[in-house]
């Protein structure tokens, strides 16, 4: 088992799409430790479409674009490692990737043990030009057996963005996390999207195979491969707020090297990140609440390691809102003697307690609250 909690890191699709280099990866190694995001728990750096040359060698291995790696991929994944992070890099389950450059189908094998010879930690793995006639269950279960058989721990990545019922199969390819999401964009609306193409598939979630929402666009401001209408910073707090309670793995997906200190601030939040990464990796559940929650606003709740639950409250709309919610349906009605203590994790409340049963809350346009709740005694 190569991670037992939702991996984190950072890519370089969102921002660099096909304009990737050996320099620019290694500047954001060095930026991922310097400015303490390893320290953070983002510890795997991955290359994603667009590294190799559009032909195999005569071996009918891949080949780095000797323009943009001049050193070769080895080289970059020593330097990755030298610097105590993870490398990670991209194939895809077709003929050709995404963006056209040569896949796995059919050299499963034999690319497996090209990453394990790089030195590589992690790998997505795209759904681009898959064959019409064989399902894609047969297709991962390859590169998932091809991993396995290679000698080192690789990370298994899918990506088939939820295609094909991949929640029904994607467990027993030996994936550990899974793309449960078509692509994210730099927009409100993705954010919207993506959210609620989880309703159905939340119980898939789990230790050994996490429900992946596609990288993070928190900083990107409008700039940048997947940039769209680019969002504020309540925007990106929240979109980052509902990828943590939901368990989500945390890739960066911004030019780290240039972040505003707002969107630092949001990729670094430790308590949020302590509830992403929290050991017990149970299923995030929707709540129903009593008043006014609706498609666009809505409740999470988590039960964490330790007896605590996140909860997360979420407004999707342009408009202010209230929030209510009654603790019986966290299992906490007043006959129980309990309450909830609840620590807001961006700071926006004291510490507070639940003293009636019932919690209501005001968010503004697009807001958030999320608390790590614990539960104590009821005081009259
Ligand atoms: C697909 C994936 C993206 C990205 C691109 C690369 O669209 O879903 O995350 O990897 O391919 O071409």
């Amino acid at each position: 088992m190569v991670k037992l909690t939702p991996p984190m890191g950072w890519n370089s699709w969102n921002t660099f799409g096909n304009d990737i280099n050996e320099q620019m990866i290694l500047e954001m190694a060095d930026f991922m430790v310097e400015r303490g995001f390893l320290e953070k728990g983002y510890e795997y750096l991955v290359i994603d479409d667009c590294w190799s040359l559009r032909e195999r060698d005569h071996d009918g291995k891949l080949v780095a674009d000797p323009e943009k790696f001049p050193h070769g991929m080895k080289y970059v994944a020593d330097y990755v490692h030298e610097k105590g992070l993870k490398f990670g890099m991209y194939s895809c389950a077709g003929n050709l990737t995404c963006a056209g450059y040569p896949a796995s189908f059919e050299h499963e094998f034999v690319d497996a043990a090209t990453f394990a010879e790089w030195g590589v930690d992690f790998l997505k793995y795209d759904y681009c030009y898959h064959s019409s006639i064989i399902p894609g269950k047969y297709l991962y279960r390859r590169m998932g057996t091809a991993l396995a058989n290679c000698g080192r721990d690789i990370l298994f990545s899918a990506c088939s963005w939820g295609a094909d019922q991949t929640h029904e199969w994607i467990k027993e390819t030996g994936a550990h996390m899974w793309r449960s999401t078509g692509d994210v964009n730099d927009s409100w609306q993705s954010i919207v999207d993506l959210t609620k193409q989880q309703d159905a598939i939340l119980p898939f979630a789990g230790v050994g195979c996490f429900n992946d929402m596609d990288m993070l666009v928190v900083g990107m401001y409008g700039k940048g491969n997947v940039a769209l209408t680019g969002m504020n910073d309540t925007q990106y707090k929240s979109h980052m707020s509902i990828w943590a309670v939901m368990g989500s793995p945390l890739m960066m997906g911004a030019d780290i090297r240039s972040l505003t200190p707002a969107a630092y601030d949001i990729m670094t939040n430790e308590e949020l990140i302590a509830i992403d990464q929290d050991p017990a990796c149970r299923q995030v559940c929707k709540l129903e609440g009593i008043w006014n929650v609706a498609d666009n606003i809505r409740i999470y709740y988590r039960a964490l390691a330790n007896g605590d639950l996140a909860l997360g409250l979420f407004n999707l709309t342009g408009e202010k809102t209230s929030i209510r919610l009654n603790l019986d349906e966290l299992g906490l009605p007043m006959s129980t003697g309990k309450t909830l203590r609840l620590h807001e994790v961006w700071g926006a409340e004291e510490d507070n307690t639940v003293t009636n049963g019932t919690m209501t809350k005001k968010l503004e346009a697009y807001d958030c609250l999320v608390y790590r709740a614990s539960v104590v005694d009821l005081k009259y």
